[in-house]
Order: structure tokens, then sequence, then C-alpha cells
């Protein structure tokens, strides 16, 4: 049996990526960063587009030449299609297809989301299905329940602000670069996370809400800087160490009542916030606590990257599931 190849694109947000998988095993994964935004505070849709134009083919060429494949070793072209920037989705839609038709091979179209979720079944151990998997990213917030590689469903999601926001609009009030969910987590290492408490939201289900976490701390933070105007660079790790717990009870508290409810022990986290060392930490603490299986992506695989993406294009490829050539991006992108 001829082994399955293929090329898998990134390019939903600000990471340009490119990895090549052969029968489901990631042979490499190179991951461009964006580093033009970091002056900005967020993302800049229009700037992001353009690194991507620039990064889009020394990536692909550097993720072939590590796997040492050659074009036409490829059986078929993933890409992400969906949901994203729509100006940074459509370089690497544009350029899969072009590749797809050089190559006469079949393009697959990837939704970003799902593939974050099965990052956890890239290496082992892996989860059995039926798992549970807490996706937060930076725009995203979704307790998933997953029944089979191409069988997902979501069970609760954030109602305003994605976990990730939290993160980094926080950071961005204690005047840290954006993206500053990684660096409160390093700070975050060395403070008291009961020092400061903050409220939680009420919510229904297994929904999230986050802006309330955001309003409180701006007002915490202008009435402490106002009796003390080096209150944040003087107490900057505790303040970190106390919203990072606060996103993580929050997180964990519905997790915890969907895996209740479910019955399911196999527990997974995903998404750019599953690097968060405190959060991987407390999903390893509930299991040991509950009797969970609990599984957490290589930090490699949390962020965006093009290896989940082809990782779920295989699964995709051996049902037969590819895209036409009329296919197109789009930024929200249904389930
Ligand atoms: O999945 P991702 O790379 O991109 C999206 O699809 O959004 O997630 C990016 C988000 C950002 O909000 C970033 O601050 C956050 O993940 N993040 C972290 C950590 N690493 C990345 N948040 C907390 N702790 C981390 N270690
Ligand atoms: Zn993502």
């Amino acid at each position: 049996n001829k082994p399955v190849t293929l090329l898998a694109i990134e390019s939903s947000c600000d990471e340009t990526s490119a990895a090549v998988i052969r029968d489901g095993q990631v042979l490499s994964n190179l991951i461009a960063n964006q580093k033009v935004h970091e002056q900005y505070g967020g993302v800049v849709p229009e700037l992001a587009s353009r690194a991507h134009m620039q990064n889009i083919i020394p990536v692909v060429d550097q993720a072939l030449q590590q796997a040492g494949v050659q074009k036409n070793e490829l059986q078929a072209i993933a890409f992400t299609q969906s949901p994203g920037l729509i100006g940074s989705l459509l370089v690497g839609a544009s350029f899969a297809k072009a590749l797809a038709v050089a190559l006469n091979i079949p393009l697959i179209a990837v939704h970003h989301m799902q593939a974050h979720v099965l990052a956890n079944c890239i290496d082992d151990p892996r989860p059995s299905f039926p798992f549970l998997c807490l996706t937060v990213s930076g725009g995203h917030t979704q307790i998933v329940l997953c029944k089979d590689y191409l069988d997902m469903e979501i069970i609760g999601q954030t109602i305003d602000d994605a976990a990730g926001e939290a993160f980094d609009k926080t950071a961005k009030l204690l005047g840290l670069p954006y993206p500053g969910g990684p660096l409160i987590d390093r700070y975050a290492q060395q403070g008291n996370p009961h020092r400061f408490h903050f409220p939680r939201p009420q919510v229904e289900g297994y929904d999230y809400s986050f802006s309330g976490l955001k309003t409180a701390i701006l007002y915490f933070l202008r009435e402490q800087t106002e009796k003390d105007p080096s209150f944040i660079e003087n107490n900057l790790a505790d303040i970190c160490a106390s919203v990072q717990q606060t996103i993580i009870d929050i997180l964990m508290q519905k997790l915890i009542k969907a895996a209740e409810d479910t019955s399911i022990r196999e527990v997974c986290i995903a998404g750019g916030v599953s690097a968060n060392k405190g959060l991987r930490k407390a999903l390893q603490d509930e299991a040991d606590r509950r009797g969970w299986h609990a599984y957490t992506p290589a930090f490699q695989y949390c962020t965006d990257n093009a290896g989940m993406i082809g990782y779920m294009a295989y699964h995709q490829y051996l049902a037969g599931q590819f895209a036409g050539l009329d296919i197109v991006p789009s930024a929200r992108g249904s389930w």
C-alpha cells in the first residue's frame, strides 16, 4: 500500500504554517510568526494578508525540504478553509488551489477549530472516542463532544469574549505587548493566585462569558493605580497569577460539569491557551481527583499550526472528503 502524503497550509490568522503529513504522522511543521503586529497591540488584518503572501512560498519549501518530500510525491493539498480573517484565509486557499491544479491532485478543506480538537490525537497518548475537548484560543472558547475524527458537536461556547482574549486584553491593561497570554503565564508562575479576587460569571449550561471579567479588571486597576501609581509594577506577578487563576476556574467549572453530565472521562484541551501551564496543571489535578484521563497537545500543536490541519485532512482523505476548485474560504465557517 502506497503511503498517503499530504501538504497542509494554515493561514487563518497571523501565523503562516506548512506541514507535511504521511499516513497521519507529521513529518514537518513549519511556523512563521508575524512580528509586524506587535507594535499595534493586536493583529492588523491587511498586514497579516501581506505577510502571508511573503511567507507562504518559503514556508512551504522548507516544510517539504525538512520532510524530505518532493512535490510530485504529494497525494493532496489541505488548507484551512474557515474560520479566520478572510484576507488571510484567501492567501492560503489560493495557494493551495494553484498547487493542486499544477500537480493535478485533490484539495481538502479543513475546519480550523475541528483541527485544534484533533491536535490531541496526533501523538501518543491519544484519547479514545468519545472524548470532551475544551478548545481555548484567541477567538474561540468551546466545549466539544468529539465522537469520532469527523464527528464533533459543540456543547458549550462563549457568549462574548474568548478566553485568549481575556488573557490578551488583561495583558494590554497591564502594559504588556501582544499577544499577552504567554507573558501572563510566565509572570503568574512567580505570583500568588489568591491575592486578588475577581468575579465569576453566572452563565447557563456549558456556556462561558469573559467580558465581565475584563471590565472588572479594568476598574480594579484604575482604582488601585489612583491610590498608588506603581501598583501594577509592584504587584505584576500577583495580578497575573490572580487573573489567570480566575480564568482557569471559570474554564474548569464548565468542563467538570460537562464531564459529570456526559460521564465521559477522556478529557482534552486544545488551542493557544492550552499552552498555559496553569491550565495544564489544573486539568491534570482534576483528572487525578476524578479519575479522568487527561490529554494536552504537544506545545507545537497548541497554537496555530499546519500539523493539526494536515492531521485532520488525513482523516478527511480516508473518508473521501475532497473539495472542488470552486471552494471559497469563510470567515465564520459553519461547523
Ligand atoms: O489558537 P491560537 O494560536 O490562535 C487562534 O486560533 O486564536 O491562540 C492564540 C491565543 C492568544 O490569545 C494567546 O495569547 C493565547 O492563545 N496563548 C496563551 C498562551 N499561549 C498562547 N494564553 C495563555 N497562556 C499561554 N501560555
Ligand atoms: Zn487557532
